[in-house]
């Protein structure tokens, strides 16, 4: 029987316990009123007193709260919001200047409240629960009011769990009640105390085109960390930490996962302190941040997910990906089939006019895409990089009738239209920069460092937002857009706002990000038919707070299908295939010049939101009907490929395959995926072990090597795929081994499709 989220409070022992049918979250108020962490993982049956869940209170050599009493140190209990500086020497979830100069706190337990459903953070994305996404469960919240009362300062601690995922959102909002300033230095989302630190750290880091890199390493005493400092939460490291059981692999053992729903500077790390206590904090990079908090003023920290199971890291991506899907994404395009694009970019980057968009948006139709999208390069006189960001207006020498005559135009040609932008970012050489100089990011009398030969505008400061609101509602209000992809090309420099005061500028990247979301607040709101994708040199800002606004994101500039493969289950451990932009692009591939047929870069795309990036014109028929093929069965299954239980089969960031699939909720159905990298002579067998299968289930299995089996046949002894190439001989041939056709050679794919008899 189902089991729905539920939050019980046991007065007597000030306990809470949060729980669903899978995981509880358990805590309780300490002696000195502080919150003390007691439990995160598998549920638990709820009983009143869990205090013995509290690590031993026994002398460590430290120092004590109370005189004569040598039981009660931070040092040694694990705690749920802490700070430093009274008994606790690890670093704390906040940190709060006070008129004295000091940072000495003692934030106690002074009420609680608990709600039906939950709501996204003022402000900022997060998951919500209402009547649109009822029927896959509600959710329960419980906000800990927390308060200081020398200092007249509250902390409101919000916890929410879900009926139908396995994860506790968690943010937390700060009030002055004081006639002082106060100047908040830390404030992260959430902060827990495992008792242990038998766990390895898992990251998804990566550069420009090689973004989500899986790196695994043992926890070990002292801090370990990701963060970003670039004013995006960038390519370099994602805002996800997972702590993985050493022997935790993608089908068991325990995993927890914590996903910062932030598109800025981020922090995630691991402190292990003297007793093995692992504690984990996320949020706002502290680093070059503050926040002055004036009487009465507030601040929210952006939303965490702390994800757990005792199935395994794929049983904790698919929680992800359900948690993102379902709660996450807002919208008109929440839970609904994406339309098959093809986007103008590495078919012609910022050579084309009205007649070649005219016809390579034609051609798109005619074999089967949905949308086209203009990338770079409409707008202003830009020719190249080096002009017109910021001038959202028609390049008329590329469009002499404008871009609006352009949508109807290639609406009327029967397939949608697709704008590109890049608000945050303006050219020297534009119409906008000579209006406004002043509206760059960069501090005064400092030289600004260029990036793309292009320049931040300053999101911190309100009047720019406003701008660049009323250029982009003027224009998406004149063409029949249905589209847009939000770029951002280069990381922030000489962070500095004209529009705050000297003690305000720590505020300057977190308002940045807030007018980033404020703008995308506010067209998403004017513009609800719009499907939005973010994208920042690719993968640069791929994080859960983006897809609140932008339900799917361009994952990677890399499109040679190899390389897309490891970018793509990389972005898997965190985030669904619905929120993947996955495009097929032309050989040799731009990045890497390689040479990849054309099945294995569809079957690469398939595996996240399709589109196509090359000049469709330019092909053979033969290759045209191949693609008009491949979106004939994309069309027919992309509801499964967006929506479906993902499953990690074999890791191309290790070996020379990729194996992957994904299966219905009802298990009738699925789609294997299996790739080469290198072809070798005389391989030995290869093996891949289907999941996610009715084990007595019969399955019809059709790709390379058909057949009806059960499914504990194809989940437990595996399915042999051929593996095609095994040198030409007339005896290979003779034994009916394939040395020809689609299998021969380096980067080749198979797909097969799976279906209950
Ligand atoms: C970077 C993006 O990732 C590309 O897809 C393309 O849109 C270019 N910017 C355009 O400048």
């Amino acid at each position: 029987m189902a089991v729905n989220a539920a939050i019980a409070y046991h007065e007597k022992t000030g306990t809470f316990h949060l729980w669903n049918g899978n995981i509880s979250y358990i805590m309780s108020v300490l002696e000195n009123g502080q919150m003390g962490h007691l439990y995160f993982g598998r549920r638990l049956m709820d009983r009143e007193d869990f205090a013995r869940l509290q690590r031993e209170k026994t002398t460590g050599h430290t120092s004590y709260v109370y005189e004569s009493d040598y039981l009660l140190s931070l040092d040694i209990v694990r705690q749920e919001y802490p700070s430093y500086g009274t008994t606790d020497y690890r670093e704390g979830a906040f940190a709060i200047a006070q008129p004295d100069g000091s940072r000495i706190t003692d934030f106690v337990f002074s009420g609680y409240e608990i709600r039906d459903g939950k709501s996204a953070p003022e402000g900022l994305p997060g998951t919500w629960t209402g009547e649109e996404n009822a029927s896959y469960g509600g959710a329960k919240t419980l906000i800990i009011t927390l308060c200081d009362h020398k200092l007249h300062a509250r902390i409101l601690l919000f916890y929410t769990v879900f009926d139908a995922v396995n994860v506790i959102a968690r943010h937390a909002e700060i009030y002055n009640d004081s006639e002082d300033d106060l100047v908040l230095e830390r404030a992260m989302s959430f902060s827990v105390d495992l008792p242990d630190d038998n766990f390895e750290m898992l990251q998804l880091d990566g550069a420009w085109a090689r973004e989500m890199h899986i790196s695994r390493r043992p926890l070990t005493h002292g801090i370990q960390a990701v963060s970003s400092t670039r004013g995006s939460s960038s390519a370099e490291h994602n805002p996800f930490i997972a702590l993985l059981r050493p022997d935790t692999n993608e089908d068991q053992g325990e995993a927890y996962g914590f996903l910062l729903l932030y598109s800025g500077n981020h922090i995630a790390q691991a402190e292990v302190g003297r007793f093995g206590v692992t504690r984990i904090t996320q949020g706002i990079n502290p680093f070059g941040f503050s926040w002055k908090l004036c009487p009465g003023g507030q601040f929210v920290t952006p939303e965490a997910l702390a994800g757990y199971s005792c199935r395994g890291l794929g049983d904790l991506s698919r929680t992800f990906h359900r948690t993102c899907n379902r709660y996450l994404v807002r919208g008109q395009w929440r839970m609904r089939s994406r339309p098959v694009l093809v986007n103008s970019w590495e078919s012609a980057y910022f050579d084309f006019d009205e007649a070649s968009i005219l016809s390579m948006a034609a051609k798109a139709h005619q074999l089967g895409a949905e949308l086209f999208v203009v990338d770079d390069g409409w707008f202003g006189k830009r020719e190249d990089d080096r002009r017109s960001l910021g001038d959202w207006v028609s390049n008329r020498r590329k469009f002499p009738d404008g871009i609006e005559a352009l949508s109807e135009k290639v609406n009327a040609l029967g397939i949608m239209f697709g704008l590109w932008i890049e608000p945050e970012m303006v050219n020297m050489d534009s119409d906008l920069y000579r209006a406004h100089p002043d509206w760059v990011v960069g501090a005064p009398g400092r030289r600004r460092s260029p990036g793309r030969n292009q320049y931040v505008l300053d999101f911190a400061n309100p009047e720019v937002v406003e701008h660049l609101y009323t250029q982009l509602e003027k224009l998406l209000s004149r063409c029949t857009v249905s589209y847009i992809k939000w770029d951002m090309n280069r990381p922030v420099t000489e962070p500095w706002s004209k529009s705050l005061d000297p003690d305000r500028q720590g505020e300057f990247f977190h308002r940045y990000i807030l007018g980033v979301y404020r703008l995308y607040e506010k067209l998403t709101a004017r513009f609800p038919q719009i499907l939005f994708e973010s994208c920042a040199s690719g993968g640069a800002r791929f994080d859960a707070g983006m897809l609140y606004y932008a339900p799917q994101a361009w994952l990677s500039d890399d499109t040679d299908a190899s390389e897309r493969q490891k970018i793509q289950y990389g972005a898997s451990i965190a985030y669904p295939l619905s929120s993947i932009g996955a495009h097929v692009s032309a050989v040799p591939g731009h990045q890497t010049g390689r040479m990849v047929p054309l099945k294995t870069r569809g079957d690469t795309a398939f595996f996240g939101q399709l589109g196509y990036e090359l000049d469709l014109r330019k092909l053979t028929e033969e290759e045209q009907a191949q693609i008009q093929e491949q979106i004939r069965f994309w069309k027919a299954h992309r509801e499964l490929f967006a929506f479906g239980d993902f499953y990690r089969l074999m890791n191309p960031q290790e070996g020379n395959f990729t194996a992957w699939m994904v299966v219905s909720g009802d298990r009738k159905k699925a789609i294997l995926g299996i790739s080469k990298r290198l072809a070798q002579p005389n391989p030995p067998q290869l093996c891949v072990r289907l999941a996610g299968l009715s084990a007595d289930a019969c399955y019809e299995v059709k790709g390379g090597v058909s057949g009806i089996y059960y499914g504990d046949e194809l989940m437990y002894a595996g399915l042999y795929p051929l593996q095609g190439y095994a040198g030409t001989s007339p005896r290979n041939a003779l034994a009916g081994r394939v040395d020809s056709g689609e299998d021969k050679g380096d980067f080749t794919s198979q797909l097969y499709l799976i279906e209950e008899k």
